[in-house]
């Protein structure tokens, strides 16, 4: 299945004048050495099949677009891979939409958990879960009574508003907005099941009837969006079609009726089951994760943020808007992020166990290779090299955060169980940092060794910024295979 990495182009940066960089990629070279075996090129990981691509066919995951998402084959291919078993219990610490977390209840009957921070991913677990109790016939039933609906909600006088925060003024045409809020209050006075149904389809088509488009670490306007009026910055893009309210909806209806009925062989193989599919902790890790038993869990399946400066509560923030986060909401979740954007302070554990903390904080130091790395970062810094000073400690952050949550999610593995972790790796200043083999490392400190790194046949290439200053080279997105001994 899996090769060795064999000729996987080597980490490639040009040379920068500085004592700093010698020493990072010194350490580098050394941390590669070290796990030179374990890095295994896996033919098996096509780029579809680790992102949300695969999803583009699948009822229920391509009803709302979450990029970040993982695809059902993948989860079901690293379960059968590790041979996890059917019934045990799986945890995704980064839930997100909770992929790994419903594929293990609802095709291994596993118990499963799920943990994620951001109320958008939490709303689309919560529906699901609804979902999962319903038959195909009954949401049949839901999305062709609310296409007959229309004129209903707009005879409505509207109660509700949506309230926009800073970066989402403006985010819709005048009418588009009028019949949303008609929706919504309309919506108030539905039964709970269907309200809900027809909740999250509007929640699912907010990009779609916007002038914006997501775009990693911010939103992109459209030069037609009113916010431009009169304003000496003018947008150049054009997103193309922008969708009335109704036609949105009618649309989503549309899609999920032909899922129902004409997939019905890929549906009707999710077991209907009685209660939540999935157990939903809403939170952030570091908090949530110690509600779970120690020495509970069979495996840990799941996606972290990256340590790329993208920013979900603002890509989310149309999203956030329409249930309800106010300004403060966000900027509170922004902080509560595992450090992943340029804006994140340093974060106190101090409510944590002490033995965690120490063990994270200790872990995070003794990391020789990334404390090169962040010593050459500290000096391009210095020399006003760097394009954003937050980028040091954003780096600083992100592998302190991890360190505390391997300390803590190793307590929670059973004893031979597995931790398996989809990450890219990420280049400042032309310096790659090999975020598979640090956090591997880091993981050995908790009893957490490394099985295997398996990457994906072709990397990731860099921003244009990237490639213009330091050329080419591909970054490994990889799967880490973590097991508790
Ligand atoms: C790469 S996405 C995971 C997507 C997921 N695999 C899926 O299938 O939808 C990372 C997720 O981690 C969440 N997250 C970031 N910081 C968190 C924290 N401190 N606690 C819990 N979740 C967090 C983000 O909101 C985001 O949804």
């Amino acid at each position: 299945m899996v090769t060795s990495r064999g000729n996987h182009p080597p980490i490639s940066t040009p040379d920068i004048a500085s004592e700093e960089i010698g020493a990072a990629k010194a350490a580098i070279a050394r941390l590669e050495n070290r796990y030179l075996n374990k890095l295994q090129v896996n033919p098996d990981l096509t780029r579809s099949l680790v992102s949300f691509q695969s999803n583009k066919s699948e009822p229920i995951f391509r009803w709302f677009n979450y990029r970040e998402g993982f695809s059902r084959p993948l989860i079901e291919y690293i379960l059968e891979q590790l041979d996890i078993p059917e019934n045990g219990c799986i945890l995704d610490p980064f839930a997100g939409t909770g992929a790994a977390a419903f594929v293990g209840s609802q095709y291994r009957k596993m118990n499963s958990y799920a943990i994620e921070l951001l109320p958008v991913g939490v709303f689309f677990m919560k529906c699901r879960n609804l979902f999962a109790t319903l038959s195909n016939e009954e949401l049949i039933d839901f999305a062709r009574a609310a296409i007959d609906k229309r004129q209903e909600w707009l005879a409505v006088q509207p109660h509700w508003q949506y309230r926009h925060l800073r970066i989402t003024h403006e985010a819709f045409p005048e009418e588009t907005e009028k019949e949303l809020s008609q929706y919504k209050t309309w919506i108030a006075e539905q039964e709970p099941n269907f309200a809900l149904f027809l909740d999250f389809v509007a929640f699912s088509i907010l990009e779609k009837i916007s002038f914006t488009r997501k775009d990693g670490q911010y939103l992109r306007w459209d030069h037609r969006a009113n916010r431009f009026q009169g304003s000496k910055h003018k947008s150049k893009f054009d997103k193309g079609k922008i969708w009335g309210f109704f036609e949105a909806v009618e649309d989503k209806f549309k899609q999920i009726v032909c899922d129902l009925e004409t997939s019905i062989d890929l549906f009707s193989s999710i077991p209907r089951i009685e209660g939540e599919a999935i157990h939903i902790l809403q939170g952030s890790v570091f908090q949530e994760i110690e509600k779970l038993s120690d020495n509970s869990l069979d495996c840990i399946v799941t996606s972290p943020p990256y340590c790329n400066r993208y920013d979900y509560t603002r890509t989310y923030a149309l999203e956030l808007a329409y249930l309800g986060v106010d300004e403060s909401g966000v900027r509170t979740l922004r902080q509560s992020l595992l450090t992943c954007t340029v804006e994140n302070k340093p974060k106190q554990f101090s409510d944590l166990p002490n033995d965690i903390q120490s063990q994270g904080e200790l872990a995070f130091h003794n990391q020789d290779c990334l404390q090169n790395a962040i010593r050459f970062l500290e000096s391009e810094s210095s020399a006003g090299r760097l394009n954003n000073q937050g980028i040091v400690t954003m780096v600083k952050g992100y592998f302190y955060d991890s360190a505390i949550h391997l300390a803590q999610a190793s307590k929670k593995l059973k004893h031979g169980g597995y931790y398996v972790m989809v990450n890219d790796n990420v280049r400042y200043n032309g310096l790659e940092l090999p975020v598979d083999l640090i956090l591997s490392d880091i993981a050995s400190e908790f009893n957490l060794n490394t099985e295997s790194i398996w990457v994906l046949p072709r990397g990731k290439g860099n921003s244009s910024q990237q490639m213009k200053r330091h050329g080419r080279a591909e970054l490994r997105k990889c799967i880490y295979i973590w097991k508790k001994c």
